[in-house]
């Protein structure tokens, strides 16, 4: 059971930097990638049909004997969570929300929290929601920024047009005086530092999502006795298309070279 692999699902190959997050904390850990790169991007799709994916994605994972799921696209972890629950049963499930509330609350007080992230995740209002409950006088701002993962997959990182969209974004009102900033989408990690370079002096603390959720992830398996002792770690990554494209950007988002091997899930 301890070896068996953890599951890792997202939209596409943007959860690659969960994963990779994730081999970093714990390099023991067999992992199973599945990317949806067939129906992405979720961020523009409604909740009940990014739920339908969901549902078919656990059930590979479930067939791959995960011992664990992990939902890194954060459209997914907003909308399908309760889905992937409940077909998983008693298999662990973790999204990409919860542990960076977890987080949030060991810091934020009387303090302004600012969101960016597709908008399947904006408009469910889940981090609104679960910040809000933990901590009662912290102040949300959400903000859509839908322009920002296709620009990064597309590798316009270190562009100029990379800064202008970030500007475009963060200068928006909503964003005014805010104090901590959450990447609440699996690209956006790739662009820390330009964020961070966008804010330069100003006190915005950009919040990193996917060291966060790896570090979670890490202390509840090692919490349920469900860590790897076996080294020699195995990686697999499917997805539901397979291009030339998305090998090339799985690489640059796994930040080493991986094959992607495609499958045909039945209902999808
Ligand atoms: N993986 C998605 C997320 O984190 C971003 C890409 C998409 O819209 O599918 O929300």
């Amino acid at each position: 059971m301890n070896s068996a692999p953890i599951g890792i699902f997202d939209s596409g190959i943007g959860g690659l930097t969960i994963a990779h997050a994730l081999k970093k904390t714990l390099p023991n850990e067999n992992i199973i990638y599945f990317g949806d790169t067939k129906h992405l991007p979720y961020g523009e799709k409604s909740s009940k049909v990014i739920q339908t994916f969901c549902e078919e994605i656990t059930k590979f994972l479930i067939s791959k004997e995960c011992k664990a799921i992990v939902i890194a696209c954060n459209s997914a972890s907003s909308v399908g969570y309760n889905t992937v629950k409940k077909i998983a049963n008693k298999i662990p499930v973790f999204n990409a929300v919860e542990p960076i509330i977890e987080n949030l609350h060991n810091k934020v007080n009387n303090n302004t929290i600012g969101v960016i992230g597709t908008k399947a995740t904006i408009q469910s209002k889940i981090y609104k929601q679960k910040i809000t409950e933990k901590c009662p006088s912290a102040k949300v701002c959400e903000l859509a920024t839908p322009l920002l993962a296709p620009m990064i997959e597309e590798g316009f990182i270190n562009e100029d047009i990379c800064q202008i969209v970030i500007k475009n974004y963060l200068s928006n009102e909503k964003l005014n005086s805010i104090d901590y900033l959450v990447l609440a989408c699996t690209h956006y990690p790739l662009i820390f530092e330009e964020i961070k370079n966008y804010y330069n002096d100003k006190n915005v603390c950009i919040v990193d999502s996917a060291r966060i959720i790896a570090n979670y992830i890490a202390k509840e398996l090692k919490k349920r006795l469900l860590l790897n002792d076996q080294k020699k770690a195995k990686y697999y990554f499917y997805v539901s298309n397979y291009t030339n494209s998305f090998e090339k950007s799985a690489n640059f988002f796994f930040r080493e070279d991986i094959k992607l091997e495609e499958v045909q899930l039945t209902n999808l």
